[in-house]
């Protein structure tokens, strides 16, 4: 009884999981316990009870609940619950972003403040975040590396630039973190040198087992299997999925295992750890069990993660190919410019991709090779009209993959080490944009180079990597994230490695360009505003 409101009871709210306790204590298997609890469920359900979840308390499939995203200012809404340390999910997420810079946010504030972090999402990575499909009913959120989800005390919605909470949750006193649990069992067999390290209970679905040896080259058609019942028996199993070898479906294991490499277990949906009895290296054309271990029936996993389905990768999509710009003796000069990015997904195989990514010397954000002791020259010509953000482009070089600089809090700045010169909102120059020919003749290029400035509008800086440069640093804009790529430091350019064809350009529409906008600031007198209007309708133009 007293297992059962540990490692039960927590699902739902007292009243039933005392009712649904008191049943199961004479209900002896998992499986029935299940078909039960659902069946209580549905009772309870029929009677108008609605059940909802009670803050800081367990739930063997979605983990630990702290509590709602909402705010009566907007219609966000979302049920929140800590998986692990590490990662959040939130269901029924209600969200439509409204504006442009809104993050989930952790603080260590009641309320969000500028102080705090940005949590990512597969969907976003650290970006702004845009809507969610609603065919996917959970949004998984991870804690940045080197953080705990303990150390803050409110989970958010927040607008970084305006500083406003769009909703919000306070963190629980002595929150609980679902936890892994090391099992003390091991396998071990007398035929085909069966052995392990001990299990490791990832999540409710997950087994890792350390150091496999099995000859499963010798041995008749061999499964792990899983199942219910006080032994091991071919009626009451399952076959278990090992990560990596059966994706699609499950095959007899035939590799001669020789205990250098862990292993992971994959059990199905209705054989969880919560509903199994045992696991076993079964002879599935003998019916033999060749070893087996018993899942604990004390309260050692009544703490467990839950289940996260990971993500499948669209093997569709294909892989983004860089181009690459060597520093060579006779390209010291580089000139960043901007340019569409359509067809391709960004650097982390996130969904969304910025509208402009970086062009460089006119090929799309390339893998640039940069000598040691040779000094470069970086031309900028990304915008720099900070009404519209898509065209306020200040360039720098640094540590961080994703950029967007002038969007990280204070916490996330200290982590970024800028190798360019500072400050980093200086280094802006005139908009120039690739744009597609769309119906192009046949003696037309592609694309077109468009610019807005001045033609001596220009700004450069000179960047000169010396022996204390790290080999990989990243080029991107300040202001919005994902556009940039990778720069390799190098003693000597890579031979093997061929560089891509520069598109020519002139600017002669740069020309047509200011001129037009000179007209126009002689008209209205104000260059700024028209800046600003010209830019909208480019804008408009472009989308
Ligand atoms: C999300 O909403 C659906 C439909 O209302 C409901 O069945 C489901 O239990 C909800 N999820 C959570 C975690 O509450
Ligand atoms: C936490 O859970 C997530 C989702 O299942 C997983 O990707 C991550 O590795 C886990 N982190 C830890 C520290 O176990
Ligand atoms: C780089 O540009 C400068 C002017 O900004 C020019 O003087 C120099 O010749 C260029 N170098 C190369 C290698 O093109
Ligand atoms: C290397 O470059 C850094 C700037 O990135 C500078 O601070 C340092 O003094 C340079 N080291 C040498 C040996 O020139
Ligand atoms: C760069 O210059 C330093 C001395 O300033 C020298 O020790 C080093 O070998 C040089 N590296 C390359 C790749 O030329």
């Amino acid at each position: 009884m007293d297992v059962c409101l540990k490692a039960e009871a927590n699902v739902y709210t007292n009243l039933f999981s005392l009712f649904s306790c008191l049943v199961f204590s004479i209900v002896p298997l998992k499986g029935n316990r299940q078909m039960l609890s659902l069946v209580v469920q549905t009772l309870l359900l029929s009677f108008g009870i609605v059940l909802s979840y009670e803050i800081n308390t367990y739930n063997p499939d979605y983990g630990v609940y702290i509590g709602d995203l909402s705010s009566p200012e907007t219609d966000i809404a979302g049920q929140v619950f800590i998986v692990n340390a590490t990662t959040l999910q939130i269901f029924n997420l209600t969200f439509t972003p409204t504006q442009q810079d809104l993050y989930f946010w952790l603080d260590d504030k009641e309320s969000p403040t500028k102080e705090g972090i940005k949590a990512h999402t597969y969907e976003y990575g650290i970006t702004p975040l845009g809507p969610f499909s609603e065919e996917n009913d959970r949004v998984v959120v991870h804690v940045p590396e080197k953080h705990r989800i303990d150390e803050f005390k409110s989970f958010s919605i927040y607008s970084f630039k305006s500083d406003k909470n769009f909703g919000s949750l306070v963190l629980p006193e002595n929150v609980k973190i679902p936890k892994s649990v090391a099992l003390n069992s091991e396998f071990t067999g007398k035929r085909y040198k069966l052995r392990s390290g001990p299990l490791y209970v990832i999540d409710r679905r997950t087994i890792k087992v350390y150091g496999f040896t099995f000859e499963g080259n010798k041995a008749p058609k061999t499964y792990f299997y899983a199942g219910r019942g006080a032994s091991v028996s071919y009626s009451s199993g399952v076959k278990v999925a090992i990560r990596g070898k059966d994706e699609k479906e499950i095959s007899e294991i035939s590799e001669n295992y020789r205990g250098g490499k862990d292993i992971i277990l994959e059990l199905p949906e209705n054989y969880d750890i919560f509903h199994i009895d045992w696991i076993s290296v079964y002879c599935y054309k003998y019916r033999v069990n060749f070893g087996s271990v018993l899942v604990p029936t004390d309260d050692t996993l009544a703490n467990l993660p839950p289940y996260v389905p990971s993500f499948k990768k669209n093997s569709d999509e294909k892989p983004m190919t860089h181009g690459v710009l060597k520093g060579s003796a006779e390209r010291r000069n580089f000139t960043f410019q901007l340019g569409d990015i359509e067809h391709i997904k960004n650097y982390n195989g996130n969904l969304r991709s910025p509208k402009y990514v970086w062009h460089v010397n006119s090929v799309m954000s390339p893998d640039l090779y940069l000598v040691r002791n040779v000094t470069y020259n970086f031309n900028v010509e990304g915008g720099r009209e900070k009404i519209i953000p898509e065209f306020y482009n200040p360039l720098y070089i640094g540590d961080d993959e994703e950029g967007g600089y002038l969007e990280l809090s204070q916490n996330e700045v200290e982590k970024v080490t800028v190798y360019s010169p500072e400050p980093v909102e200086s280094q802006t120059g005139p908009l120039c944009i690739w744009i597609q020919n769309k119906d192009k003749a046949a003696d037309e290029q592609d694309a077109y180079l468009d610019c807005d400035g001045w033609p001596d509008d220009v700004h450069s800086f000179a960047f000169t990597p010396n022996e204390t440069t790290p080999s990989v640093l990243y080029y991107n804009s300040g202001n919005n994230f994902n556009m940039g790529g990778r720069i390799f430091i190098v003693d000597e350019l890579p031979e093997d490695i061929a560089d891509s064809a520069e598109v020519p350009y002139n600017r002669e529409k740069w020309h047509t360009l200011a001129l037009s906008r000179q007209r126009a600031d002689k008209v209205n007198g104000g260059k700024a505003t028209l800046a600003a209007a010209f830019m909208i309708i480019l804008t408009i133009a472009l989308a």
